[in-house]
């Protein structure tokens, strides 16, 4: 399931060189399963035609205030009617300004008076253009005006210049679109996320280390972030772009992360353990590179602090949520842990190869984007969740820490 399914999103397409990559934006909003029309300013045809947006969203495009659709619907008081978000991307100067004072002098800026939902403006320019005292000038407006402004990115314009201006790309835009249409039911909430794996140095080249690759934490974060938390993610070494809007927390060893979470668990309602930390780490690292040498050598281990046990001790009024990758007896397992840890809720999940086989239980978990989980809760209940995109079962998952709050 995706967040925004069978959402009606219009995609508002202005004169600016950028509208290339608003093709690229519905494409991704489509896999999410939304539906997606478009409405283009007529300049905006100079730089992509609408036969493109008309073929790839199957809908006809919307450029001319007076052309007729179909049946007698006036098309701009129609499709406003029927629409969750808008996105403005890319949105010219020109466009800003129109939206800013009310102007409705062709398709897009009528249908933009006519709506009554969500508003992403995605300014778009040069940056001489975009720091002109009219155009901030007129963002201000917009922000006042409940508009949701995205930020753009600073790097490599079009017109040859550097500076910021460019369109964020259509990942951020979609995430930014998410996070408007979410509820805010964590407003308030001070949530502390761990994510990823530690690196435990046997050397300054070598380490212990496991393939979490993060993407569990770093999508609670994110949708926590969405949900209107207050979100600090502590994060391993991982691959991943950080979640926009949160305080990131970076951490190598186990050592590390704990000094990161203990600094940080002071003011936070909730904290959720996904991270896959080292239970051990060698006693003593070696300053320099170990050299081949001997046909065997010993590393002796010596025991990390147990960061979510000590969590459990300091506990307080604090929700705890923690994580069990287990290879076998997944319940008994899951279930020590949560009574030993002073958790709220476990997430358990049994590791292994996954088969075809679709009950097969197991499943290979790191590095996936999907995961099979069960919630173990405090007061004894179970809850097996089906085959799920990480991102849902982050919602899942939150949306049972907003319940345990009720309770
Ligand atoms: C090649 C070229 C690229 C342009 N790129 C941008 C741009 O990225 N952002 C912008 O605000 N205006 C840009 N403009 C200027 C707008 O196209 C112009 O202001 C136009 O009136 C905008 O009309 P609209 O807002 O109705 O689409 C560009 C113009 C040209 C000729």
């Amino acid at each position: 399931m995706k967040y925004i399914k069978d959402k009606n999103i219009v995609i508002g397409i202005s004169g600016g060189i950028a509208a290339y990559k608003s093709a690229e934006l519905l494409r991704l909003i489509q896999k999410q399963d939304a539906n997606v029309r478009v409405v283009m300013t007529h300049n905006a045809g100079y730089f992509v035609g609408p036969l493109t947006f008309e073929a790839l969203s199957g809908k006809p495009v919307y450029t001319n205030t007076f052309e007729k659709g179909g049946n007698t619907e006036i098309r701009h008081i129609q499709w406003a009617e029927e629409t969750d978000a808008v996105i403005v991307a890319p949105a010219t100067a020109n466009i800003i300004g129109k939206i800013a004072n009310g102007i409705a002098d062709d398709a897009l800026s009528t249908f933009l008076l006519a709506v009554t939902c969500p508003v992403l403006i995605c300014p778009s320019m040069n940056t001489n253009m975009y720091e002109k005292i009219s155009v901030q000038r007129n963002i201000e407006i917009l922000k006042k005006d409940g508009y949701f402004i995205v930020e753009p990115a600073s790097g490599e314009l079009a017109c040859g210049t550097s500076g910021q201006g460019r369109l964020p790309e259509p990942e951020e835009i979609l995430d930014r679109l998410i996070y408007c249409l979410s509820p805010k039911d964590f407003k308030g909430k001070k949530i502390l996320v761990t994510a990823g794996p530690t690196r435990e140095h046997i050397d300054p080249v070598r380490y212990i280390s496991n393939p979490s690759s993060g993407k569990m934490g770093y999508a609670i974060a994110r949708a926590a972030e969405h949900r209107g938390a207050d979100v600090t993610l502590v994060s391993g070494p991982v691959n991943l772009e950080p979640p926009v809007n949160i305080t990131m927390v970076n951490t190598v060893s186990a050592k590390d992360m704990a000094k990161a979470v203990f600094d940080n668990m002071e003011n936070c309602d909730i904290i959720i353990k996904t991270a896959a930390v080292s239970d051990y780490r060698p006693k003593e690292a070696a300053k320099q590179k170990i050299k081949k040498g001997m046909d065997e050598i010993s590393l002796v281990l010596q025991k990390n602090e147990d960061i979510l046990f000590e969590l459990g001790k300091n506990k307080k009024n604090r929700v705890l949520i923690g994580f069990a990758a287990e290879t076998e007896n997944l319940e008994k397992n899951a279930k020590d842990k949560l009574a030993r840890k002073n958790l709220d809720i476990i997430v358990g999940n049994l590791v292994g190869e996954r088969s075809d086989e679709e009950d097969d239980e197991k499943s290979p978990v790191f590095g996936m984007d999907t995961n099979k989980v069960v919630f173990f809760f405090r007061n004894g209940d179970t809850e097996h969740l089906p085959l799920m995109e990480k991102d849902m079962v982050a919602h899942a998952l939150l949306d049972r820490i907003a319940d345990l709050d009720k309770g």
